[in-house]
C-alpha cells in the first residue's frame, strides 16, 4: 500500500479520476455542487463530508475555508479506465462547469505515457494527484497555469523517467511534494518553492542528490528519501541554510559517505535519520551532527558499523536519543562517547558487542544516560556490565537479555544508587551468591528468565525493599514475605 504523506488512505481503493472542488453551489442544478454525470464523462460526481479530509496542509486550509463560511462538504469526481483524449475531455468538462477551484484532482489507473503542456491549465488545482497512469514523462509545461493554485503534488508513477527539472519552478504556494518512481535517476529542483515543507522521494533508480536542487526553502520541515539504494553519497552543503528543517530521514537507500559538511545551519534540525543504510564509520556520521544546535535524535540503525571508536560521537550538545540496533559492533573503545551532555538513551540492540571500555563514555562534564539497551549482544562477562554501571552514574535501565553471561561473581554488580530495572533474560548465569544485587536502592525489577540458575541459596538472599524479580528459577530463592 502507498502511504500519503500524512497517513491517511482516502484514494487507496478504486480505478478513478478523482475531483474535490472547494464549494458547494447551487447553481450547478445538482443536488451537492456537483455537475451531471453526463455533462462531465467518463468522470462520476459525488461528495463527501469534508470532516474526512486527511492532508495536513488540506485540513488547514479548510479550516480557515470554513470559518468564512464557504465550504461544507467536497465533491468528488470518479472516471475510470481512460485514455488521455478522454481524461482531457473530462477535464475540460469539469471546468466548463465549475469557474471555482478543485480542491483535489486525482488521476489514477489511466493510460496516460504522456501529458502535454498545459494539461490542467484551464482548473485551478489546490491537490494534484497522479497514481499508477503508466506515466513516463510529461512535457516541461505539464503544470502550467497552477502556478497561483497549487498546494501539493502527490506523484507516484512507477514508469516516470524523469520530471523537468525547472518543472516545479514558480509554484509559489506548494507545500508538498510526494514523488515516487521506480526508474527516476534525477530529481528536477525543488530550490526555490518558498512554501515547500514536506518533500518525500522514493526512486530505487535515484543516483544522487545534488545540492543546488535543495537550497533556498525557507520552509522546509521534512525531507524523506527512501528505497533508493544507488544513492551512496551525501555531498558537502547538500542541506544548508533551511531555517525551518526538522527532519532528515534518508532511510533504505546505499548512503555509505557523508560529508562532514552536509549539513550546515540547521538551527531547527531535530532529528537525522539514517536507518537502513551501509553506514560503517559512526564517527563519520558524529562529525557530520556537529554544530547542529536543536539535533536531539540520532538514527543509524540497520547499517554496517563494527565499532564505535573514540571520538564517534562527541560534542552533541542537546542529543538525547541515539538509535545503533542492528549494525555488526563489536566493542566499544574508550571515549566513544564524549560530551553528550543530554543523550539519555542509547540503544546497541543486535550488534555483536563482546568488550565494552570502561572509559567509553568519560564521566565529566556529568553524563545523565538513563537507558541503555544491549539485547542480544556477545557479552559474556560481568565486567562489562559493571563498566556500564561506573560509566553512568545516572542509569536507571539496562537490558542485557540475550547474551552470554556466565557468572556473576560476589560483589561484581553491587552499589548503583539510580539503577530501577535490570534485564538479564536469556542468559547462561547459572550461580548467584548471596548479596550479588546489593546496594542498589532503586532497583524494583530484575529479570532473570531462561538463565540456567541451580543453586539454591538460604533467603534472605539479597536486600533490596524495592525489588521484584521475575523469572521461575530465581522465585523461590525469595525467602516468604521479601
Ligand atoms: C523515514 O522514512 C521511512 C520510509 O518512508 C519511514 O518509514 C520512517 O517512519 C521515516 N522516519 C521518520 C522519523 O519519520
Ligand atoms: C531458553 O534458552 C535456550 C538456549 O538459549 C533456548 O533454546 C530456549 O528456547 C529458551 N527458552 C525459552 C522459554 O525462551
Amino acid at each position: 500500500m502507498i502511504e500519503l504523506p500524512w497517513g491517511g488512505g482516502l484514494f487507496i481503493t478504486g480505478w478513478f479520476l478523482t475531483l474535490f472542488f472547494t464549494s458547494v453551489g447551487g447553481q450547478l442544478g445538482s443536488e451537492y455542487g456537483c455537475p451531471t454525470q453526463e455533462r462531465i464523462l467518463p468522470c462520476r460526481c459525488s461528495t463527501r463530508d469534508m470532516e474526512i479530509q486527511i492532508w495536513q496542509v488540506s485540513r488547514f486550509e479548510y479550516e480557515k475555508k470554513s470559518q468564512s463560511g464557504d465550504v461544507h462538504s467536497l465533491s468528488v469526481n470518479r472516471c475510470s479506465h481512460s485514455e488521455l483524449p478522454k481524461v482531457l475531455e473530462g477535464l475540460k468538462a469539469v471546468s466548463h462547469y465549475l469557474d471555482r477551484p478543485v480542491d483535489e484532482l486525482i488521476l489514477e489507473n489511466n493510460n496516460l505515457p504522456s501529458l502535454p503542456g498545459k494539461v490542467f491549465a484551464t482548473l485551478r488545482v489546490l491537490r494534484l494527484m497522479l497514481r499508477n497512469n503508466r506515466l513516463e514523462r510529461v512535457s516541461s509545461g505539464w503544470l502550467e497555469g497552477l502556478h497561483d493554485s497549487l498546494l501539493e503534488l502527490f506523484v507516484v508513477e512507477p514508469d516516470l523517467r524523469s520530471l523537468p527539472i525547472d518543472s516545479l519552478e514558480n509554484l509559489q504556494g506548494l507545500e508538498a511534494v510526494t514523488l515516487q518512481s521506480r526508474v527516476m535517476k534525477k530529481l528536477p529542483k525543488f530550490s526555490g518553492l518558498p512554501k515547500l515543507r514536506y518533500l518525500q522521494i522514493n526512486s530505487p533508480a535515484l543516483l544522487e542528490l545534488a545540492p543546488r536542487n535543495f537550497h533556498d526553502l525557507p520552509n522546509l520541515e521534512q525531507f524523506h528519501v527512501f528505497g533508493s539504494p544507488r544513492l551512496i553519497r551525501l555531498e558537502a552543503g547538500l542541506f544548508r541554510g533551511l531555517p525551518r528543517l526538522e527532519l532528515m530521514n534518508i532511510t533504505d537507500c546505499g548512503v555509505h559517505w557523508v560529508h562532514p559538511r552536509t549539513l550546515i545551519d540547521l538551527p531547527e534540525l531535530k532529528e537525522v535519520s539514517l536507518v537502513g543504510n551501509s553506514i560503517v564509520d559512526a564517527g563519520m556520521i558524529g562529525r557530520a551532527c556537529m554544530d547542529l544546535p536543536s539535533l536531539s535524535v540520532i538514527r543509524l540503525d540497520r547499517n554496517r558499523i563494527n565499532r564505535l571508536g573514540e571520538g564517534a560521537f562527541t560534542d552533541l550538545a542537546v542529543l538525547s536519543r541515539l538509535y545503533l540496533s542492528r549494525n555488526y559492533i563489536t566493542e566499544v573503545f574508550a571515549g566513544a562517547f564524549q560530551r553528550m551532555p543530554a543523550l539519555k538513551t542509547v540503544d546497541l540492540n543486535h550488534n555483536l558487542i563482546h568488550r565494552i571500555h570502561p572509559e567509553f563514555f568519560p564521566r565529566r562534564p556529568g553524563n545523565i544516560l538513563e537507558e541503555m539497551w544491549l539485547i542480544n549482544n556477545d557479552l559474556s562477562h560481568v565486567t562489562e556490565l559493571r563498566s556500564i554501571m561506573e560509566a553512568l552514574p545516572r542509569l536507571k535501565f539496562l537490558d542485557v537479555s540475550h547474551n552470554q553471561i556466565e557468572e556473576i561473581p560476589f560483589g561484581a554488580l553491587r552499589g548503583h544508587l539510580t539503577l530501577e530495572r535490570l534485564h538479564l533474560d536469556h542468559n547462561r548465569v547459572a550461580f548467584l551468591q548471596r548479596e550479588t544485587f546489593t546496594a542498589m536502592p532503586a532497583l524494583r525489577e530484575l529479570r532473570l528468565k531462561n538463565n540456567s540458575l541451580s543453586n539454591v541459596l538460604e533467603a534472605p538472599f539479597w536486600n533490596l525493599p524495592a525489588l521484584k524479580v521475575s523469572g521461575r528459577q530465581v522465585k523461590h530463592f525469595l525467602s516468604p514475605g521479601s
